[in-house]
């Protein structure tokens, strides 16, 4: 059996493995407890299993930096996130915004708030402005349409980012038409079961994978992803996450740890690790060289140092809270969201200095994937 040294070689080459090696390197970061109900779960994995060893994790977060570095040197891109709304039409069971959390505190932004969190941004020094929120049909096509022509006429240098769910494609044009240069919609898992164990009835894996197909179709950048080690997945899950990634060929990759939410159904379901999450990000960075890859929010609430842990992983974006400080704390998808910290926009010098305490630098640029730059 090749060693798992040899085996992140292979991928550092050829930016791809048989199932039967990705396998080898997604197997150790899973936990085992980690099951849907019902789920027999594959326990004869010779091999597979033996966690990793410290000198296994050096190199392959060695050779993704080096793989990033090839593309975009020591830059660390950043993203102003701008949470608007906090409601949301969908049960999905991880979120802690889910319609059915009847103890969420919910708010929206009006278009002149929105509008000054853009301002404040690009003061200090954001050229990309990332609108997220529930899917909240308050906000028809024609306000978002309107949001999205008032910021880019506004800061004609910066780039619009959406992140609010499934829509048609008509809607999704309709964006791209007023500006909008970029969409995140993470696949959140791609298997079958698995979506449905995560997702209510109504939402379908399906649908959303076209979403992100005819996203791209449209010229959007889009930013594909899936949380790690959510209730219920399985190893053999992520790998159908990677394989959809490689079919469709996405600019950004969202992954960060699941994180329990008190008031959801998965209040106590264990919490993803930190090194499962770092060496999923390693594997991407080595997979594709070329997406931006953040080292989420998620990753700085479970560590002190996630995000600096993430960019030293292959991570090259962050995105700092933009939102107004009073709406911060209701934005809630997970127990104990970092909010008032580094990660708020305003404490850049603090950011700035985390993100060179490894060897990067920030970049003050809108910072599009290569492809597209
Ligand atoms: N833990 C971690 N990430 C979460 N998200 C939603 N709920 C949680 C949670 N409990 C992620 C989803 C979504 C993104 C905006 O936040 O992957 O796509």
């Amino acid at each position: 059996m090749a060693s798992r040294i040899n085996i992140i070689n292979k991928l550092a080459k050829n930016r791809d493995l048989t199932d039967e090696e990705f396998l080898r390197l997604i197997y150790p970061a899973c936990s085992f407890v980690n099951r849907m109900p019902g789920e027999e779960g594959s326990l004869d994995i010779p091999g597979r299993i033996e966690p990793w060893t410290e000198n296994e994790e050096r190199h392959l977060y060695l050779k993704a930096r080096e793989t990033v570095e090839k593309v975009y040197g020591k830059a660390v891109y950043l993203r102003g996130l701008i949470e608007f709304t906090n409601y949301c039409k969908n049960g999905c069971r991880y979120c802690g915004i889910n319609k059915g959390n009847i103890r969420a505190e919910r708010y929206r932004l009006n278009i002149d708030e929105i509008l000054s969190c853009c301002n404040k941004g690009y003061e200090l020094g954001f050229r990309t402005f990332v609108l997220q929120g529930g899917e909240d049909p308050y906000y028809t096509d024609e306000m978002i349409c309107g949001i999205i022509s008032l910021i880019k006429s506004s800061h004609p240098d910066c780039a619009v980012t959406l992140s609010i769910g499934e829509k048609e494609r008509e809607s999704y044009q309709a964006y791209f038409d007023a500006g909008a240069d970029r969409y995140l919609l993470r696949e959140e898992t791609s298997d079958l079961k698995h979506y449905h164990f995560l997702h209510p009835d109504t939402l379908s894996m399906e649908h959303r994978q076209n979403c992100l197909y005819t996203l791209k179709s449209i010229g959007y950048q889009v930013g594909a992803g899936f949380m790690v080690e959510s209730p219920g997945q399985r190893p053999e899950h992520i790998l159908k996450d990677l394989r959809f990634m490689q079919e469709l060929g996405p600019h950004m990759i969202g992954v960060g740890p699941f994180i329990p939410h008190k008031d959801t159904c998965f209040a106590y379901e264990p919490q993803g690790s930190l090194k499962s999450t770092l060496h999923m990000l390693g594997i991407l960075r080595l997979m594709f060289p070329e997406v931006l890859l953040p080292a989420t929010t998620a990753l700085g609430t479970i560590d002190e140092h996630g995000r600096e842990k993430g960019l030293l992983a292959g991570a090259n974006v962050i995105m700092p809270n933009l939102s107004p400080s009073d709406v911060r704390g209701k934005y809630l998808l997970y127990d104990g969201k970092l909010c008032t910290g580094d990660e708020a926009a305003e404490h850049r010098e603090g950011l700035v200095r985390r993100v060179e305490s490894v060897g990067c630098h920030v970049e003050q640029t809108r910072g599009d994937h290569i492809s597209m730059a």
